[in-house]
C-alpha cells in the first residue's frame, strides 16, 4: 500500500514553479482517449477524477465545459491543483478523500475517471 504520506513527499518533490509544474503535466495527448466517451455527456454534467494529482484531467475537463472537481489522499497534491485553479481563475473543486470510500455521495457524479492510481492498487 502506498500511503498518503509517500505520495505527499512525490508531489513536495516538484521544485519548480507551478505554472512550469503544472504545464509539464497538461501538456500531453493523453486526453484523446476522452474522444469516445465525452460525446456522451452535456455541458455542465459533473465530472470527477478520483487520485487527480496536479488536476490536469481535471482542468481539461472543466475547460470542456464540465462541472469539475478532483479527489485525492494527498494534500500536497490538493495544495498544488487549488492554487494552480486560483492563479488561473478556473472553478473545479478539489476535495481531499480515499477514492476507495469516496465522500460524496455516488449520484453526484455524472462520470467518474481514474487515471492513475487504479493501476497502483492492481500491481500491489
Ligand atoms: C499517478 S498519480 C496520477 C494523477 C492524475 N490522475 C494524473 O493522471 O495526472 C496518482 C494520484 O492518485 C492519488 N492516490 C493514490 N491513492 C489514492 C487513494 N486511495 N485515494 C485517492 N487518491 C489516491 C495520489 O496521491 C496521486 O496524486
Amino acid at each position: 500500500m502506498i500511503l498518503s504520506q509517500d505520495w505527499d513527499k512525490n508531489w513536495d518533490s516538484f521544485q519548480h514553479d507551478i505554472k512550469q509544474q503544472i504545464r509539464d503535466v497538461v501538456n500531453t495527448e493523453h486526453y484523446s482517449v476522452l474522444a469516445e466517451i465525452i460525446p456522451h455527456y452535456k455541458k455542465g454534467d459533473r465530472f470527477l477524477d478520483a487520485g487527480s494529482g496536479l488536476g490536469r484531467w481535471v482542468f481539461h475537463l472543466e475547460k470542456m465545459g464540465f462541472d469539475s472537481y478532483g479527489l485525492d489522499i494527498s494534500d500536497s497534491a490538493l495544495r498544488k491543483a487549488r492554487e494552480y485553479a486560483k492563479r488561473n481563475n478556473l472553478s473545479s473543486k478539489f476535495i481531499y478523500g480515499d477514492l476507495r470510500n469516496i465522500p460524496i455521495e455516488l449520484g453526484f457524479f455524472d462520470l467518474i475517471t481514474s487515471f492513475g492510481p487504479l493501476n497502483i492498487f492492481l500491481i500491489q
